[in-house]
């Protein structure tokens, strides 16, 4: 996976942030995220705690160009394509599949969302604990995973809550190896 210093990442950030308040405002969420997700790798054998800090910094870098609200779904897609042409493949398959539990494409063809017809899944064990922990994070404040569950039951139905729960219990399984 490609090396990125946190100073790199933060510059990126900057760079493609349309203001320096919305710097700021993202800023706050990705730190939070950031100190969550690097926390749980720190305790998850063979992860790359390092790109696990640059990524979650990135994941929402998107967010410049779809903000909450319409279309918003899309921010992890555009995120992928803004890091592809920085060079960077793996940090943009985080903001690709960081969304919920990851989006798959039966996902997309049954609810119609605006993506392309792929799965948008995460996969490594650094794509799955920042989207996990990217879950546990109202926007700056971390929640516990009774909070996740109930926000994904209110927001998303049953199915999702299964799939969140899933999410738990294999980033759990990985902390308690050792
Ligand atoms: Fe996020």
């Amino acid at each position: 996976m490609e090396k990125l210093s946190e100073q790199q990442a933060l510059a990126l950030l900057r760079r493609h942030a349309p203001s320096e308040a919305s710097y700021d405002l993202l800023l706050r969420h990705v730190q939070t995220v950031k100190e969550v997700a690097v926390r749980i790798a720190r305790q998850c054998p063979g992860v790359d705690v390092d790109f696990v800090r640059s990524a979650a910094l990135l994941h929402d870098i998107g967010r410049f160009r779809y903000p909450p609200g319409k279309g918003s779904i899309r921010h992890g897609i555009e995120g992928g394509k803004m890091l592809r042409k920085e060079g960077l493949p793996a940090h943009a398959r985080v903001c690709e599949t960081h969304i919920g539990v990851g989006i798959s494409r039966e996902d997309i063809e049954k609810q119609g969302l605006p993506l392309p017809k792929e799965d948008f899944l995460p996969q490594t064990k650094e794509e799955v604990i920042i989207s996990y922990a990217d879950n546990l994070v109202a926007y700056d404040v971390e929640k516990d995973i009774d909070y996740v569950i109930d926000r994904f039951r209110k927001e998303l139905g049953e199915e999702y809550v299964r799939r969140v729960k899933d999410q738990h219990r294999l980033v759990r399984g990985w902390m308690d190896v050792r």
